[in-house]
């Protein structure tokens, strides 16, 4: 089956970084589902040679020795464009004959990919309708239409509800692709694996042995140029109502019945229904928010912004399997090290029999999922020190994909693509799943917005967030495993 990718906001860094570099790397490699083409549409007037030109040179630059000159040739003879504003109507009957003269009569799958800001997501999928470009039915040689929208999905509740009203006034949730790109990441997918594809687990996944679960997403970077987007969207919008939730909707789901994309969801969709909601008072306990020193004067941040940069939420999932088991989802910016893991943190044993009479407390049992960058998992366990009669010490079975399959993983975008072309909506957000998510946070952002409790911290840049942070964490009697992801190699030595 041939295909076309349309991408809007091909001018646009997310085109040049991440989407051109995953097709060129699945078209080097053998793995597109047959003949692909690709047409950029953006206001900026170019030749295909000069896109091309652009596009070799970023693609070049960010794949480094991964980049292959005469791959890249053969690719990029798919690669045209076509100058385009998405408020022009005309422009899109313009598009539409240019995809007819391209696709040649052949039957060809359709992919709209809108990689442009938000606020042109419903005006580009108007056009589309509008344009009759959305159309499958009575398309004899057009099998299918799909469209994939990027992130954010809405800014709170109601606007994703409305931006949810608008694509399915011409498209069908079957032709709809929402991207969250950590399910594309093989370490969040490696989750389920690791959960079903082993019996010895599940018989621990759950409130008999778990104590509770931390989810952190810490990154070194500050805002840098995206201070104007930032500013307004703050860190529950741009890391929990996506990427947190997603993380915990892996860990905490189910197993489906059968491994398809509606099974799968469904299974996501139930936890997220299960978090507990939180009224304005549990806000004031149940989260801790804080801005890193010198936000203030990044660019395009107002000067009294009370945008928070970093915060720790706890949630609390009603059903069988998790009651009485917290969550504590962390993330910020301009943190201590760049990483995101997953800890289950499994409870005491039942007597203290070792170490210090019995009487000293250890850690107890500790899985550590690592998403990024070190990508692996790690299980903490006690051992008994040689030589001591019964002093006990914590080790480690480190599990590493890096030194297991040698290759570097490959980026989430090569993933998200080839499902996007193959019709898989797996790693893909449904409508009821983004509405949920956006129903979790919506609370808190609003309680964070009539001001009071919890106090907006400062934190120093390079910190694990505000003290406050751990205090929080401290006053329900249990502490963040603040470490930079250090995994061993499976030949024993240790790296980063
Ligand atoms: C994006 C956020 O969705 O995810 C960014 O908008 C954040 O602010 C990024 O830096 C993190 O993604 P990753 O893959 O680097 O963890």
């Amino acid at each position: 089956m041939s295909h076309t990718l349309v991408i809007f906001g091909a001018s646009g860094d997310l085109t040049s970084r991440k989407l051109i570099p995953a097709l060129y790397k699945l078209a080097e490699r053998g793995r597109l589902p047959g003949e692909l083409r690709v047409i950029g549409f953006s206001r900026t007037p170019m030749s295909d040679e000069a896109w091309r030109a652009a596009l070799a040179e970023s693609t070049a630059k960010f794949l480094g020795a991964r980049f292959q000159r005469e791959a890249w040739n053969q690719f990029a003879a798919g690669i045209h464009y076509h100058p385009g504003d998405i408020s022009q109507t005309e422009d899109f009957a313009k598009l539409a004959e240019q995809l007819d003269k391209l696709e040649g009569g052949k039957p060809t799958a359709r992919v709209y990919y809108l990689a442009t800001a938000p606020q042109f997501f419903e005006p580009a999928i108007e056009a589309l309708g509008a344009s009759g470009l959305a159309t499958e039915e009575g398309k004899l040689n057009s099998p299918c239409r799909r469209i994939v929208i990027e992130k954010p999905f809405g800014t709170d509740l109601a606007s994703a509800q409305r931006l949810n009203e608008v694509v399915h006034r011409f498209f069908t949730e079957r032709q709809v692709y929402r991207i969250d790109h950590y399910l594309g990441k093989e370490t969040v997918q490696n989750i389920l694996v690791f959960r079903l594809a082993n019996a010895i687990f599940e018989p621990v996944w759950n409130r008999n042995y778990v104590d509770h679960v931390q989810i952190t997403a810490a990154e070194e970077v500050k805002v840098g140029r995206r201070g104007g987007y930032y500013d307004h969207a703050g860190v529950l919008r741009d890391m929990f109502q996506n990427h947190l939730l997603q993380l915990l909707t892996v860990t905490a789901m189910e197993a489906p019945a059968r491994f398809n994309a509606d099974a799968v969801r469904n299974e996501k969709v139930k936890v997220l229904e299960a978090i507990r909601p939180m009224t304005a008072v549990e806000v004031a306990t149940n989260t801790v928010r804080a801005q890193y020193q010198g936000y203030r004067q990044e660019k395009d941040v107002a000067p009294d912004s009370q945008t928070a940069t970093f915060a720790d939420v706890r949630l609390d999932i009603d059903n069988w399997r998790w009651q009485g088991v917290p969550f504590y989802l962390r993330s910020g910016k301009a943190m201590g090290c760049r990483t995101t893991q997953i800890v289950i943190q499994f409870r005491e044993p039942p007597l203290r029999l070792f170490g210090n009479g019995g009487a000293a407390r250890q850690e107890a049992n500790r899985l550590v999922i690592h998403i990024q960058p070190a990508e692996g998992i790690q299980l903490h366990f006690h051992t008994k020190v040689p030589n001591r009669e019964v002093d006990t010490r914590e080790t480690t079975l480190d599990f590493r994909f890096d030194s297991f399959y040698g290759d570097a993983l490959p980026d989430a975008y090569e993933r998200l693509l080839l499902d996007v072309l193959s019709g898989d909506q797996s790693l893909f957000a449904r409508s009821d799943e983004v509405e949920l998510a956006w129903g979790i946070i919506d609370p808190i952002l609003t309680a964070w917005k009539m001001g009071g409790q919890p106090p907006l911290w400062q934190y120093e840049p390079g910190m694990w967030g505000p003290p406050g942070s751990s205090d929080w964490m401290q006053v329900m009697g249990r502490h963040w495993l603040d470490v930079c992801p250090v995994l061993k190699h499976v030949d024993g030595g240790e790296s980063e």
